[in-house]
């Protein structure tokens, strides 16, 4: 489904949507009033009732709280490639086997990393249709698990670790699964993002550009030397996720604003211990002592303007363009939008096309001018 035919099914719901939606002209200046009609919104009042979960209060606020424990998983918990899933798991934000649901996710992502309801109910609804068991409501955090029974005649119940579904290669720190173990945070690739980002600006805190060429150096290093390379459409949307570093995963100060993302803020969130000399391995991710929620909640129109900044400098400067990107337009950023808005869309199965959450997803995009014409 393209996205212009998605915009004329969803007109009606468009024309209503709330106007916490629109695109901000940055998430920084969300008033208070804001932040009330986010919680007003039909969207977080019919998650509130479907999940009897706590009503999540934007906002700074001090992770963990007492009742959620930073414990190493066990023997038998799962853990995946995604350093906030697992650092989410390891403090019982998501359960501590790896085994959760929609509304689990929903809230976790906002309570424990300061998602905004809209991201975080498309990222979970996203992660059980494509790698879980929707039927169930189930989804493993890594890979499959007799927790989540199958669907008949369907591969979708591997976890969200399953190969070129969601998990892909050249992923920022973690080794393609032809070269072993790519769940686990490797600590060269560690070392070489905060490289790049000296490389870039000077110093070694990472920014939304350093970010873009360091997404593109690994993508261009997996095709050189992985001869399974591929890269699958859905890999597009870790050209927004790789911001998840600067924009949630690092401490905010006291005012909720995001602290400098350095090796040493970041390293015990995403599981990287240091061994001196540049040198990192791989421990359980771990909430620090003093580490706060952004006080700003990252939210689609935000975390899709950072994708934008990646692809369009990957289609700019990548020899091998991952997503067939027409060269001569490469630097407009509005045919790069239209491109990964496409493809973006493209991913939703279409049975999910009609329901609540989805929609609101899609109307959401409707707000954002680069995505306007597409
Ligand atoms: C339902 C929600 C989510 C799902 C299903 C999910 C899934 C994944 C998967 C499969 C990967 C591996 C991608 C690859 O192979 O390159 C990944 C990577 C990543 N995720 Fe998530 N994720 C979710 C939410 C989050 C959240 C809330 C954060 C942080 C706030 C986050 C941060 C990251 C980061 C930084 C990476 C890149 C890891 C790297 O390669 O360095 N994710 N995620």
């Amino acid at each position: 489904m393209k996205f212009s035919s998605l915009l004329g099914a969803l007109a009606l719901a468009f024309t209503a949507a709330p106007s916490a939606f629109a695109f901000p002209a940055y998430m920084k200046d969300l008033t208070a009033e804001q932040i009330r009609d986010v919680q007003d919104s039909p969207l977080y009042q019919s998650l509130k009732e479907k999940r009897q979960l706590p009503l999540v209060v934007p906002g700074v606020k001090k992770i963990p709280d007492a009742d959620h424990p930073f414990q190493a998983p066990g023997p038998d918990d799962i853990r995946g490639p995604c350093p906030g899933l697992n650092v989410m798991a390891n403090h019982g934000y998501l359960s501590r086997d790896g085994v959760t649901n929609t509304a689990e996710l929903t809230w976790a992502m906002q309570e424990a990393l300061g998602l905004g309801p809209g991201l975080s109910a498309f990222l979970a609804v996203l992660a059980v249709s494509v790698d879980g068991n929707p039927l169930a409501d189930k989804v493993t955090i890594g890979g499959p698990s007799p927790k989540v029974p199958t669907l008949l005649g369907s591969k979708s119940t591997g976890g969200i670790g399953r190969h070129n579904a969601y998990e892909i290669d050249s992923s920022l720190t973690r080794q393609d699964k032809y070269f072993g173990n790519n769940f686990v945070l490797q600590g060269d690739l560690y070392e070489q993002m905060f490289k790049t980002a000296e490389d870039v600006t000077g110093e070694g805190v990472l920014t939304h550009q350093s970010q873009a060429v360091f997404r593109n150096r690994r993508y261009q290093d997996s095709a050189a030397r992985n001869p399974e390379f591929k890269f699958v459409p859905i890999g597009v949307l870790f050209f927004g996720a790789d911001h998840f570093y600067i924009r949630t995963l690092v401490s905010s100060g006291p005012d909720g604003r995001n602290l400098p993302a350095t090796r040493e803020s970041l390293a015990s969130t995403v599981g990287a211990k240091s061994l001196g000399n540049g040198k990192w391995e791989y421990v359980p991710e771990r909430f620090p002592d003093e580490w706060y929620r952004t006080g700003i909640p990252y939210e689609l129109p935000e975390i899709l303007s950072h994708a934008v900044i990646s692809l369009t400098y990957a289609a700019t400067h990548g020899p091998s363009l991952p997503l067939g990107f027409n060269p001569d337009k490469a630097s407009d950023p509005q045919y790069v939008a239209c491109q990964f808005v496409n493809t973006a869309i493209e991913q939703i199965p279409s049975v999910l096309a009609g329901i609540d959450l989805v929609s609101q997803f899609t109307s959401q995009l409707t707000g954002i001018p680069q995505f306007q014409g597409c």
